[in-house]
């Protein structure tokens, strides 16, 4: 299975360029890939400063933004995951799409949302969930879901073999905390990551690239620069996510022991 990123640099607001500028930094005929991921809200931009704004920019799926992912699909012949403001029953939610061809397999709705987002968005409402792509399984979480173990271990505890993982990061620590959630799940991650400074409102956010494909194993199979545009691809076996033991007696699932866990 090959699977990689499209590390983007959007412009707030500007959906048409956005979606020009992924055709631009890919040569998509000679793309050869499973899944690709793309950033975190990669059509709309990030740094929103009303509630209109995430409205006005906000789809169903099957509008623009799953029409320019299918058609991505389409012309590379991946799967593609990636962000977009998803709009349900007037309320709005930073959201994953992953579709395959002329078909949106799921959304995800960011479970922790970040920081102003929180004034924006309605926080996730789905659980975590796990979709076959490829003969591979696929789960989808958002940019500051890292910060919770909890997330990627649910994914684990789904079956998931590749975390497809759109964000806009900010902080330097999500790259490193990745190699310990796959470490710790046995899963690989694609984590796809923006370019950038958006300055609106009273807001400035520099994001911080280094997009990363990290392997069940801990190691890093593919680092992007922290200050350009980037696509990389890399062959994986997904199946390798499915042994979870680390040698002959330890089992980083079976070896856990919930009952003597405090949660919730
Ligand atoms: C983030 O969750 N976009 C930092």
């Amino acid at each position: 299975m090959r699977i990689g990123y499209i590390q983007t640099d959007p412009v707030f607001g500007d959906k048409e360029r956005n979606f020009q500028r992924v055709m631009e930094i890919v040569d998509v005929e000679a793309v050869k890939a499973d899944l690709i991921v793309l950033p975190e809200l990669f059509a709309t931009g990030y740094a929103f400063t009303s509630r209109l704004e995430a409205h006005d920019l906000g789809e169903l799926p099957g509008e623009e933004t799953t029409r320019f992912l299918c058609r991505l699909s389409r012309e590379t012949g991946a799967a593609v995951a990636a962000g977009f403001v998803e709009v349900e029953c007037e309320q709005w939610f930073n959201a994953a799409m992953l579709v395959d061809g002329d078909r949106v397999i799921n959304t995800y709705r960011k479970i922790h949302l970040f920081n102003k987002e929180k004034m924006w968005f309605a926080p996730g409402d789905k659980p975590f969930a796990v979709h076959p792509v490829r003969g591979a399984r696929v789960g989808l979480m958002v940019c500051y879901d890292w910060m919770f173990p909890e997330a990627a271990r649910s994914l684990a505890m789904l079956g998931a073999d590749v975390i497809a993982h759109p964000a806009n990061l900010v902080m330097p620590y999500c790259q490193k905390a990745m190699v310990t959630r796959c470490l710790e799940n046995r899963v690989f991650a694609v984590t796809a990551n923006r370019i950038g400074t958006e300055a609106r409102g009273e807001d400035k956010f520099t994001f911080t690239g280094g997009s990363q494909i990290t392997s069940f194993n801990g190691g890093v199979l593919s680092s992007a620069p922290t200050d350009r545009v980037h696509a990389s691809f890399v062959d994986i076996d997904p199946h390798a996510a499915r042994d979870k033991k680390i040698n002959e007696y330890n089992d980083v699932i079976s070896d856990r022991r919930p009952g003597l866990y405090t949660t919730g």
